[in-house]
Parts: structure tokens; C-alpha cells; sequence
């Protein structure tokens, strides 16, 4: 059974590292809006801060440096923007400002609750002159009204009689977080916005225009104090003041609700008619409706994708983090997409990656399907720059998706590390194969999912070539970004296989469609060219080593120099930030999985012995340096039936941001890692796939843990997964019955269908 989640810190430390790394913990996202959780009051000068406030897909172009201008490497880049700010708030007992760096913090915490969808920060204050107070400051981006964001602030005086002024600013005089000496944060400040302020009827707005991609943002806060005996508003060229003044009593109590509501021009016309709008639609509802709306909103979210461990706490509130973190960062428009640290922070400039359709996509696919669609349709979108991006790079037919890219264009700088990792292509088209295997939704791939698999599948036949029978792929990146440039990555290959044999499968399964045919006219797809994907699939050359009873990385990966990694010091990590990336090609080294990831993915591809000795192997040379790493060795090691191995990189990749395990969670949380520890529980220890025969099971339980239970939408069906210590349980929530395969044999699941231990070869630790 799911129980109310929270996770909590208590006595807040004030060190400027854990200041920042709190700023993206305890973050308010709705997949819309975005707001890094910096104390609203601020810090005392010399701290750094990265106190931002961003849009999913809102984003300015800049410039991206290249030393030598090759042709087609990238100039320009997309950033997503710090936009207006809208958090601070100070408060003043008389003449003295409240601060948590003066007077004493008599008690302190921060929480984020997950059922409710807010996040909160409590603390007991005594001011220097002897103030007593208590503020609460409840804040939450609206899930049901994704233009709004609240920050609701209680003053309780203890002992503290006579005035308070509070200043709540609207300020859009903001710029972009920088860190020249961190290649994954924006290099240089710039200033892309130009603001303009206006005030109208208690409500002040900000209207900012971007300098280069002629985009709009609107901003628009209202403050409403529960007893103000004075309220002013005083605007000055890119901000807004609202001052107001209340006296107050021993043990009574003022609140102040900060409403802040956005709007942009990637998807209104009027971003300042809108956010008026908006704002009416805000202030028309109680505080406690909004808050009771909330709560709705997540209670249905949890119904579809609650995971719950049962005997260990801890880990299972850091899984429950993660998925909260899931719902927060993903677009629920086509105009956004997730990013790797979400909306929580300006790590890899807002710009999303293969990270979507790998790691995060299949959290949504199997759970809350619609998001799923709309993480689809926006790669609809931005189909045509594809092709655009194709053509750049040569391809005489097809489309090519950027390693990294806001609205469509390519990002990456490194071309070697970005857009030489052509498997994007493939991941996407896993992605829908996935959705259209979960939802059976085959309208939906007829006429927004095969456009894109045609497209992708036609640059395979540019890229690849034919050599003594075999279909080659040459001069592509894979997953691993310690090995650049190689031929034939196992990795991409198999991938490719696969979305070939896809193309041709979907092609005569919807050739007689209406949507499909007009989606065959458009882009002229003829059977020959179905027939070709075919031919390639089939002549695919994936590299096999004999002695070694492996799938090397790529032609030339097992020639390479070893190097120990336990004779590393720990200090150079990870290796990306101490050694020059040839050196790092030199070796058999690997950041993440890559063979180890195409042996989860397409696991029937080869033999369970190839998938254990590729296993050993590159576990050894792998460093991890990626949090998108640990998640997939944990799910490979538990179907190899390494349990102990699988639950030791499950509970380390679990905990990597609360723990903050690789010292960038500053820079924002990590997403695909999350969605990557949801596989880890759903894929690793429950052992499901989704494949053409339908759903299949293998739970096993690690020995620390009483339980665990997941649930799936499948078709139109719901299932909940019961595993314990005596054996699983199977319930068929909603939906038709349907056949299952537990631990390889078909069962029919009409209602409930309970494995027990003694005839299973279901393991325990
Ligand atoms: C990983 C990539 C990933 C990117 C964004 C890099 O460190 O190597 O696979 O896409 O981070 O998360």
C-alpha cells in the first residue's frame, strides 16, 4: 500500500553548497514552468546563487563558439532562459529583516510533499533583537493551471508586537546562470531578454523579449495580504515593488499569497492578454482549492504509476522523489519535450536529448500513456529540421534528429560526443514501437509515429553501405561517450536492425489505413524502398568476438590499451573533466552502457551466455561517470540473476541526487537517471518487457526487501503487480483478460492470478 510521502531535511545547513543543492531538491516544476527553490528573502552577498525561473521550450539563440569553422559544425546554439523573477519576498519585524544568516534559527526544515505537490520551508526564528517568529512558506507550480505558480508565506509572531513591512518583488531584470570552467553549463553571462514593466490594477506584469529568436515571455504576479494596512506598487524600468505594511500581535498571524503566472509566445499569441487571463482564472479559486485541485492531480497520477518498496523506507522514499520529479519536469505540450535536469536547472542549457526516449519515455509509455504521446508528436514537430539536419550532414534522403536541440536545430558544440551519435534516430523509433506495443494506438502511429520511422529508417540506407554482404554503419557515436567516431557500434546496429524490420512490419500491418496512406503519399514511400529496409535488416553485421564470446563495442573497441580503473585516483573523476577525450579514446574505457544497454533493449538479439560475458566484461571497464549508467547495469545484472549486484547499483543510482552522489545536482536534478531507477524496479527486479507476443514477467525480490508492487496500462487494461516474499500477484484492475508470460509460460489473466514460490523458478535473495 502507497503511504503519504515526504521527503524532509531538517536543521538546513547554510553553507553555499548545500544552499544550491537545495535550490534544485526542493525545485517546483509542472513540466511548464520551473522554479529553483532559492530562499525568497536571498542571501547574504558572496553566496552564489542560480536562482532561476524557466519555460519548457522557451529559449533564445546564442552564439556556439567553434575555433575552426568546418563546414556544418554548429554557430548557433538554443539556451533556455532565466526568465523574470518572481520569488522574492522580504519581510521586516520594525527595522530588523528577517534572514536566516542573522539572529538564530531556532528550528529549520525544508520538505517536498508528494502527495500534495508542494514543497515547503518552516523555521522558527529569533531575530537579533529577540523577535520571536515563525514562518511558513508553502510553495507550488500548479499542475491543473500549468501557467501558475504560488508561493504562500505564514507569518506567526511569538513575542513580536508592532509593524511588518513586507517587499514582494517582481524583477525582470535576470540573466543565465555561467561557469566557464564546466562544459556543461553555458559558458558566458549574456543578457537575452529585454524587459518591460507595467502595472495594472494590483497585478504587475513584465513583458520580456528574447534578442535573437524574436520570442515573447509575460510574467504577472499579484500579491494578496491577509490584513495590509498600507499597499503600494512602484515600478521601475524592468521591475516592480509592491510594499506592503501590516501591525500585528503576540500569536497572531499575517499571510501573504504570492501569485505568479506566466505565458509565451512558442504557444499563445498574446502572452500579456494570456497571462491576464490566467491570472483572473488564479485569483477566482480559494488557496484551498487550488491546493485541494493539486492534490487530485497527483492522486490520479499515483494511481497509474505507484511503485512501492516494502521494507525499506529510505529507498522507497527516494524512488518516490524520482517519479514525483518525473511528473514535475515533462512538457504535457507538444512545444516541450524533458530535459536532463528537468526545469529544475541550467545544466546542458534546458536542451533535451536521446535521454527522453531511453530513459524517461518508457516511465510514461507504461503508465500515463498520453504524456508519452506528446513527448512523440513534439519530435513531430521538428520532423522537418531533421531533415534539414540531414541534408547539413550530407544525407541525400531521410532525417537525422540532433543530439541536443530545443526547437529543432542541432546544439551540440563536440560534434564527435553530439551528433555523431546517430542512435537517436533509432531510440526514437523504439519509443514508438514501445507506445504503439503498449496502447495498441495505431491511429496515433499512423499518422504522427510512422512519418518519423520512415524518415529516421531512410537515413540508415544513406548512412550505411553494403560490404561483402554485410550492411555496414561506419563514423558514428554510440551511447558511450568515451569511445567517439568508431564502425559498426553493436549498440547502433542492432538498433537499426531493429527500426528497419519495424519500418517494413508496420508498413504492411497499416498499408490499407486511410491516415497511413496519405502519410505514404506525403513523403513518396514506395514498397521497394520497404523491401530495401528489409534487405539491410537482415544482412546487419553486428560484431561478434570469438575468443572472447562477446559483442565488442565496435570494430576496433577490443584493440584498444586496457587501463584499471582502480588505478585511478578518485579525484579524476569523472574522467571527461581531467583527461583530453583522445586520450580517452584510446582506451577500453566506458562512461555508460553501450553493449550492456543494447543487450536490455534487444535482449533476444543474442544469447543469454553473450549477454553475461559482455556483461563481465565491460562491467569492469565502465566508470559510471554518468548517472544515465548504473540503472541499466542493475536492470541487466537482475534478469543475469546477480541480485545482490542488481540492488547495489539500484539503491546507489536511486539516491544519487538526495545524496547528491555526483556533485552537479546544482546544476539540477538528473531525469533520466530517474526514469531510469523506475526501469530498474519495473524491468530489472519485475523483469518486464513489452514485445510483440505482449507482456512479459520475471519478478524477482532482493533479499533487504518484505515487497514490492507496480502497476501497468496496458491496452486498455490496468494491471498491479504484487511481488512478496511468498510470490507475486497479478491483478487485473481494470480492462479485458488478457495472456501474460510469468517466468516464460502463458497464463491467462482475467482477475487475480497468484504465483506462489514452491512452482516457480522464482528467485529470492
Ligand atoms: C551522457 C549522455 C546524456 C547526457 C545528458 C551525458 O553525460 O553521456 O548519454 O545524454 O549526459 O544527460
Amino acid at each position: 500500500m502507497r503511504r503519504r510521502q515526504i521527503y524532509e531535511v531538517n536543521n538546513l545547513k547554510l553553507d553555499n553548497n548545500s544552499l544550491l543543492l537545495n535550490e534544485s531538491l526542493f525545485y517546483n516544476a509542472n513540466g511548464y514552468i520551473g522554479a529553483r527553490s532559492a530562499f525568497e528573502e536571498g542571501y547574504p552577498d558572496g553566496y552564489v546563487t542560480v536562482r532561476g525561473q524557466y519555460i519548457n521550450g522557451f529559449y533564445d539563440f546564442t552564439e556556439a563558439k567553434q575555433a575552426e569553422c568546418l563546414y556544418g559544425l554548429v554557430q548557433e546554439k538554443q539556451t533556455m532562459l532565466n526568465i523574470a523573477d518572481t520569488q522574492s519576498v522580504k519581510i521586516y519585524f520594525d527595522d530588523e529583516c528577517f534572514t536566516m544568516f542573522e539572529g538564530k534559527v531556532i528550528e529549520s526544515k525544508r520538505w517536498v510533499d508528494m502527495d500534495k505537490g508542494v514543497t515547503g520551508r518552516h523555521i522558527l526564528w529569533r531575530s537579533p533583537d529577540g523577535k520571536k517568529v515563525e514562518i511558513t512558506i508553502i510553495r507550488m507550480a500548479s499542475l491543473q493551471q500549468l501557467s501558475l505558480f504560488t508561493i504562500d508565506i505564514t507569518i506567526k509572531s511569538i513575542n513580536f508586537k508592532g509593524e511588518i513591512k513586507i517587499d514582494s518583488l517582481h524583477d525582470g531584470n535576470t540573466t543565465n546562470f555561467f561557469d566557464p570552467n564546466d562544459p556543461r553549463t553555458a559558458d558566458e553571462e549574456y543578457q537575452y531578454l529585454t524587459p518591460i514593466c507595467e502595472m495594472q490594477e494590483n497585478t504587475s506584469y513584465v513583458v520580456s523579449t528574447t534578442s535573437k529568436s524574436n520570442l515573447t515571455v509575460c510574467s504577472g504576479v499579484h500579491n494578496v495580504l491577509s490584513s495590509a494596512d498600507d499597499y503600494r506598487m512602484i515600478s521601475g524600468d524592468c521591475s516592480t515593488l509592491c510594499e506592503m505594511n501590516a501591525t500585528i500581535n503576540e500569536g497572531e498571524t499575517l499571510r501573504l499569497i504570492k501569485y505568479c503566472v506566466f505565458a509565451d509566445s512558442v504557444r499563445s499569441k498574446n502572452p500579456r492578454l494570456q497571462v491576464e487571463e490566467e491570472m483572473n482564472k488564479a485569483l477566482a479559486s480559494s488557496m484551498d482549492e487550488l491546493y485541494d485541485q493539486q492534490e487530485a492531480y497527483l492522486d490520479n497520477y499515483w494511481k497509474n504509476c505507484c511503485v512501492v518498496i516494502e521494507g525499506d523506507d529510505d529507498l522507497n522514499t527516494a524512488l518516490q522523489y524520482n517519479l514525483f520529479q518525473l511528473i514535475q519536469s515533462v512538457s504535457k505540450d507538444e512545444y516541450g519535450n524533458i530535459s536532463p535536469k528537468g526545469l529544475s536547472g541550467e545544466g546542458y542549457e534546458g536542451q533535451y536529448f536521446w535521454d527522453t526516449e531511453m530513459y524517461i519515455q518508457p516511465f510514461f509509455t507504461i503508465t500515463n500513456p498520453d504524456i508519452s504521446k506528446k513527448l512523440i508528436s513534439y519530435r513531430y514537430e521538428i520532423l522537418e529540421m531533421a531533415k534539414e539536419n540531414a541534408k547539413i550532414l550530407g544525407h541525400k534522403k531521410g532525417a537525422l534528429y540532433p543530439w541536443r536541440t530545443i526547437m529543432g536545430r542541432e546544439c551540440s558544440g563536440y560534434f564527435p560526443a553530439g551528433t555523431a551519435q546517430y542512435h537517436i534516430n533509432g531510440d526514437i523509433a523504439y519509443a514508438i514501437i514501445a507506445y504503439y506495443l503498449m496502447t495498441n494506438d495505431i491511429e496515433f502511429v499512423a499518422s504522427v509515429g510512422a512519418e518519423i520511422i520512415y524518415e529516421t529508417a531512410r537515413l540508415w540506407m544513406d548512412v550505411g553501405n553494403f560490404h561483402e554482404g554485410k550492411f555496414h554503419i561506419n563514423d558514428v557515436t554510440g551511447p558511450d561517450e568515451y569511445t567517439c567516431i568508431v564502425n559498426n557500434n553493436y549498440y547502433t546496429n542492432v538498433l537499426v536492425q531493429y527500426h528497419l524490420n519495424w519500418a517494413a512490419k508496420l508498413y504492411y500491418e497499416m498499408k490499407n489505413l486511410p491516415k497511413f496512406r496519405v502519410m505514404r503519399k506525403k513523403i513518396k514511400l514506395s514498397e521497394d524502398e520497404v523491401k530495401a529496409f528489409e534487405k539491410a535488416a537482415a544482412a546487419m553485421y553486428l560484431p561478434y568476438d570469438e575468443k572472447l564470446k562477446i559483442n565488442p563495442q565496435d570494430d576496433s573497441f577490443l584493440q584498444k590499451k586496457h587501463w584499471d580503473i582502480a588505478s585511478i585516483p578518485k579525484y579524476n573523476f569523472p574522467l571527461l573533466m581531467h583527461y583530453h577525450p583522445l586520450h580517452l579514446y584510446r582506451y577500453q574505457i566506458c562512461k555508460q552502457p553501450d553493449t550492456v544497454l543494447a543487450h536490455f533493449i534487444l535482449e533476444d538479439a543474442q544469447s543469454e551466455e553473450t549477454i553475461r560475458n559482455s556483461f563481465e566484461y565491460y562491467e569492469k571497464i565502465t566508470t559510471h561517470d554518468s548517472s544515465l549508467s548504473r540503472c541499466i547495469f542493475s536492470i541487466v545484472a537482475a534478469k543475469l540473476g546477480m541480485e545482490e549486484k542488481a540492488f547495489k547499483y539500484f539503491g546507489d543510482s536511486t539516491k544519487l541526487d538526495l545524496l547528491d552522489l555526483h556533485g552537479n545536482t546544482k546544476d539540477g536534478i538528473h531525469t533520466a537517471n530517474m526514469g531510469g531507477n523506475y526501469m530498474a524496479i519495473v524491468y530489472g527486479f519485475g523483469g518486464f518487457r513489452i514485445k510483440e507476443d505482449g507482456l512479459h514477467f520475471a519478478p524477482i525480490l532482493p533479499k533487504k526487501w518484505t515487497g514490492y508492487q507496480f502497476h501497468i496500462c496496458y491496452h486498455n487494461s490496468r494491471i498491479v503487480i504484487s511481488v512478496s516474499k511468498e510470490g507475486c500477484q497479478f491483478n487485473l484492475k481494470q480492462g479485458d483478460a488478457r495472456e501474460i508470460m510469468i517466468y516464460g509460460s502463458k497464463y491467462l489473466l482475467k482477475d487475480t492470478l497468484s504465483i506462489s514460490n514452491e512452482n516457480n523458478k522464482r528467485r529470492t535473495l
